[in-house]
């Protein structure tokens, strides 16, 4: 694991992008699994920032979304069809053709249109660089404590501290979802790399435990520790209940002198 540590948060969203946008130079049909939340907004930023200078283009990336919520329709302001189009999709040249995001319709079998999400990852030869975030409980994706590290693209009902901390992007009144079709720990372990941000002191405990814990379905981003190409990017506050900074700080040194195509 590298774990980069930044003092702001605007830092760990131009790093992520500019490896995001390197990433596509070496490799214009690059396949990258997306995120939502509200850590993601800057690199979506970043990146159209990147676009519009002519530094990157899209037309041919292949998007695969980790997850969204059931029984919202795409035109929802809180779905995350309509988040990913309103800071992403609509500001770049992806193709819509090349655009994939679990079915949260609620309609049909979804057992069905899960196994036709993993194998349309499979069909597209698999997801190049995957980005996350990462809930207070250590959740990626919609994947709650509990879940299995081996689970695949599923229906996966949401926990009490997940709602909780969705409800205030509701309106009073209005009930929030309480279920959500994402990709499984098992899929996002299958990404040749993986990139997981996350800013703020509130996020501090989940990112210790991930990072220096032990591996447990009781915290789903600790399953990233059997991965062999993730990176971390942190600002101070979500780095600071880590025990290890120091060594991080020395391996990031390192790292740009000896190997610095990791870091851009
Ligand atoms: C939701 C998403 C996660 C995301 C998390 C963090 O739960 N399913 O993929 O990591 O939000 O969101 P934020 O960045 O807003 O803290």
């Amino acid at each position: 694991m590298l774990v980069i540590l930044k003092r702001e948060a605007g830092e760990i969203y131009e790093q992520a992008a500019q490896l995001i946008a390197s990433a596509i130079k070496k490799k214009p049909e690059l396949t990258l699994g997306l995120a939502t939340g509200s850590t993601m907004v800057g690199v979506y930023d970043h990146l159209v920032r990147l676009y519009q200078a002519g530094s990157v283009d899209f037309s041919q990336v292949v998007t695969f979304n980790l997850d969204e919520y059931l029984g919202l329709p795409a035109s929802h302001p809180h779905s995350f069809h309509y988040f990913m189009h309103e800071h992403f999709f609509r500001r770049v040249n992806v193709q819509p053709r090349n655009i994939h995001m679990p079915d949260g319709s609620g309609r049909g079998n979804y057992d069905q249109s899960c196994a036709s999400y993993e194998q349309a990852i499979r069909a597209a030869g698999g997801i190049d660089i995957q980005l996350l975030g990462i809930g207070r409980n250590g959740h990626i994706g919609f994947n709650e404590p509990t879940s299995s590290l081996a689970s695949r693209t599923r229906l996966k009902v949401l926990s009490r501290e997940t709602l909780d901390d969705n409800s205030k992007f509701f309106a009073p009144g209005e009930e929030s979802p309480r279920c959500a079709i994402t990709m499984g720990i098992g899929t996002i372990l299958e990404a040749r790399k993986i990139l997981l941000l996350a800013t703020g002191a509130a996020k501090a405990a989940a990112i210790a435990k991930s990072i220096e814990g032990p591996v447990a379905s009781a915290v789903s981003a600790s399953a990233l520790q059997l991965h062999p190409d993730v990176t971390f990017l942190l600002d101070e506050p979500a780095a600071s209940q880590l025990a290890q900074r120091d060594y991080y700080h020395r391996v990031l040194e390192m790292t740009a002198l000896l190997t610095p195509d990791r870091l851009a």
